[in-house]
């Protein structure tokens, strides 16, 4: 490709920055089209090896990839949903029509007690959506109870009846779900109050860990959403407020998720990096309310959103996930570390085989997408401190429209410096020039994930297609750095 003129990036070596929370870097898994049912969860009676009715390769990515948390049971489910149906023994729970979703009915297999086993094998926190679009504040209670508290009360009883002795100590909750839509359609006005009476009655029980309860927060820019939350909701009651944002070409009008030209590309990416915006004007509403950043933001939905793949279900947004999408994920999460002042938490959407997925499944195979990998080599940035970047980013253009071409954001743990650096630009690669005297760097090694087309994807008869790569091109001279940026490409560097 054609060269661009240098951008230098300059680094600051501070002490008081915050710390990115590797629960920026956290999953969700709703029941939603093939994402619990034959794709997380086949059975416990399936050919295909699993544990408890988890599929075991699932089971090894998730870990490999040190998922922090994962959000369930939804999404727009989780206001449909009734906790109680899904325990005891699996012959006898009620079925359930998923009416969000393709009006399939499920059996409820997968419950309370499936999902949080399945997070303990993980090493990952659960984070449960309760249902207060159609639930009751006696039920959500209750689920708590059932889940955290160790003995004495009617739910620990229920629990241990039904075979776990130890409460699993959840501690985030979400309090309703797109409450604005899917939710129950409420004004922001509404649903402050509903959610200061359901908050009112959450106990964490004996429990040390806290609960740590959010919101369910803006579509977007409905600026005027978290205004109402922040100004109405007592401080003592609310430790995060959520915000969703998709990418896409046009939501009416969303594309194909493989076979997309450039201008639905740079379309796609200009509603990715509006994250920002919609980060730093969320962010100046709670400032305002909350001066001390007390309460945090989770962006606990974001990701690509496109057509389903020809021949599946429409309501079980199934798609494929290109270097288009480890673009999002690799600008989005380079906004979310250096927001990691107010960010404390995200959630991609969705884990496997729904949206922007890091794993898809076809019978007994299974592939890991772009994302997966992107989401990989940035974990070098979890619980690692914040360094500040500063540059001037060079302009991607396109039909006389353009995007900053670069994002890059870096972080120290232990004396060690790690940056991540990504190049939208469709088609010029890009110089970059950082100065790293000041952190004592002296050698570093580097990863690399691009291919030759922006459409290119990992196939069940290729998966390897998209592999993250060991990556040469860059120089480091007396603290200074020099990379040379592909188009499309996400690198992560990280000193020795
Ligand atoms: O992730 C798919 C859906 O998108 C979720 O169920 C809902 O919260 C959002 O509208």
């Amino acid at each position: 490709g054609t060269v661009q003129a240098q951008t230098t990036v300059s680094i600051e070596n501070k002490e008081d920055t915050p710390v990115i929370s590797k629960h920026i870097y956290g999953h969700f898994a709703e029941h939603l089209g093939r994402s619990i049912y034959d794709g997380l969860y086949v059975g416990e009676d399936s050919p295909i090896p699993n544990t408890d009715g988890v599929r075991n390769d699932l089971i090894k990515a998730l870990r490999e990839l040190q998922i922090p948390n994962l959000r369930w049971p939804g999404g727009c489910f989780a206001d449909t949903y009734h906790w109680k149906d899904g325990i005891g023994p699996k012959e006898d729970r009620p079925t359930l029509v998923n009416a969000w979703w393709g009006g399939v009915t499920e059996n409820n297999s997968f419950g309370t007690h499936d999902f949080l086993n399945l997070c303990e094998k993980l090493g990952a926190e659960p984070y449960l959506a309760a249902n207060l679009g159609s639930g009751t504040v006696e039920e959500f209670t209750d689920w708590i109870q059932y889940v955290n508290h160790s003995e004495g009360s009617p739910m620990a009883k229920l629990r241990k009846e039904n075979g776990r002795e130890e409460p699993w100590n959840v501690k985030y909750w979400g309090v309703g779900n797109e409450m604005w839509g899917c939710g129950g359609n409420m004004t922001p006005e509404f649903y402050a109050n509903l959610y200061r009476q359901y908050a009112t009655f959450m106990t964490s029980w004996e429990n040390e860990n806290n609960l740590y309860r959010i919101a369910s927060g803006a579509n977007q820019d409905d600026y005027h959403w978290t205004e109402v939350l922040m100004r109405d909701i007592p401080k003592h009651l609310i430790e995060g407020v959520a915000l969703h944002s998709y990418s896409f070409v046009e939501w009416d009008k969303k594309g194909s998720a493989t076979d997309f030209n450039e201008e639905e590309y740079f379309s796609t990416m200009k509603t990715a990096l509006w994250m920002q915006e919609l980060i730093d004007k969320h962010t100046d509403i709670m400032d305002k309310y909350d001066p001390e950043n007390e309460i945090d933001l989770i962006v606990d939905e974001w990701g690509g959103w496109y057509e389903v793949e020809e021949g599946t279900n429409p309501g079980f947004l199934y798609q494929q996930n290109t270097m288009r999408d480890a673009m999002i994920a690799g600008a989005t999460l380079n906004i979310f570390n250096n927001e990691s002042e107010r960010v404390k938490m995200a959630n991609l959407a969705q884990t496997v085989n729904v949206l922007q997925a890091v794993a898809l499944t076809e019978g007994e195979n299974m592939l890991l997408t772009p994302t997966y990998h992107v989401m990989k080599m940035y974990t070098v940035h979890h619980d690692s401190q914040l360094l500040p970047v500063d540059f001037e980013s060079p302009d991607y253009t396109y039909n006389g429209e353009s995007l900053p071409a670069i994002s890059v954001s870096a972080s120290k743990k232990d004396g060690k410096v790690a940056i991540s650096l990504v190049n939208i630009d469709a088609k010029k690669e890009n110089k970059v020039k950082i100065n790293l005297e000041a952190l004592d760097v002296e050698n570093m090694t580097a990863t690399i994930l691009t291919s030759e087309k922006l459409q290119d994807h990992n196939t069940f008869e290729n998966t390897e297609k998209i592999s993250p790569e060991q990556f040469k091109d860059f120089k480091l001279r007396k603290g200074e750095l020099q990379v040379t940026l592909p188009p499309f490409s996400v690198v992560v560097l990280e000193s020795e």
